[in-house]
């Protein structure tokens, strides 16, 4: 399927631990072969070499919104957001 009509999956957190585990998972499983898969992460603690080859890193942080609205008008049909960053985040 061409990647402008695929619908988008968008893993925040996902160049980290635990997050980075779901992305590699959701590149292997055939249902999500049709996906576009979108890490969104300041790389804080996380790392580029963590992510997939195919999967599209979009350097946003989660404490501001119009860094948010920013990666979600770059994707059409989000299906889903799946989060899991800092527990201790605070503005700065
Ligand atoms: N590691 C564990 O064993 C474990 C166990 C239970 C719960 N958790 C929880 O899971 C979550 C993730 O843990 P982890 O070990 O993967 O941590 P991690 O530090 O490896 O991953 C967090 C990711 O979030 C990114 N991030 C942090 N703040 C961000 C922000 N403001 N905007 C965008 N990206 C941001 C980091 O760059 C990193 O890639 C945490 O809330 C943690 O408390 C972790």
């Amino acid at each position: 399927m061409p990647e402008s009509q695929r619908s988008t999956i968008i893993i925040a957190g996902g160049a980290g631990y635990i997050a980075s585990h779901l992305v590699l998972a959701l590149t292997k499983h055939t249902d999500f072969r049709d996906y576009n898969l979108v890490v969104m992460d300041n790389l804080l603690s996380g790392h580029k070499q963590s992510i997939p080859k195919g999967v599209t890193l979009e350097n946003a942080d989660l404490k501001y919104e119009e860094q948010i609205d920013t990666v979600f008008s770059k994707y059409k049909d989000i299906k889903a957001v799946f989060v899991s960053s800092q527990n201790h985040a605070h503005r700065q």
